[in-house]
């Protein structure tokens, strides 16, 4: 049976493509889907993708991952830097998740250098772009390769 990547996406990257063009790139992340979801296929795995600008709807998408999602990766946007309810879910969760960001956190402001997401991740990719997306992906592919 074909192995589901749950991929997440937090508060205004909905607006990727005319949100500060020169941080986080031109591309939509319909585009990004589009892009992931064929790189997916490659990998014989399939995406669930989903954006909420909601903590509480990340939540419970994180929860209801459980047996049902092989993985997850999330760029958790803002709330990377405050969300103790999505670190706990992620906690809670049996799958493991990858986190990701577009830019690199560690060179802007220094609140951006903290994440409460980092602490349950498996691993971490920040400022390569949409690009880091496909990285998450080939990660995830590995790892559960290996643990198969
Ligand atoms: C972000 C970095 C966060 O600090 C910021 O709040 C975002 C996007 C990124 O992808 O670079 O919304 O997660």
């Amino acid at each position: 049976m074909t192995q589901t990547i749950l991929v997440l996406n937090g508060p205004n990257l909905n607006m990727l493509g005319t949100r500060e063009p020169e941080i986080y790139g031109s591309e939509t992340l319909a585009d990004i889907e589009r892009r992931l979801a064929a790189r997916a296929a490659d990998l014989g795995l399939a995406i669930d993708f989903r954006q909420s600008n909601h903590e509480g709807e990340l939540v419970t998408w994180i929860q209801e991952g459980r047996g049902r999602v092989a993985g997850l990766i999330m760029n958790p946007a803002a709330y990377t830097h405050t969300s103790i309810a999505i670190m706990d879910a992620m906690q809670a969760c049996d799958y493991p998740v990858i986190e990701i960001h577009l830019s690199n956190v560690h060179r802007r402001e220094a609140f951006r250098g903290h994440s409460y997401v980092s602490k349950v991740a498996v691993g971490v990719i920040c400022g390569f772009g949409s690009k880091g997306y496909d990285l998450a992906l080939d990660g995830m592919a590995d790892l559960l390769a290996r643990s198969r």
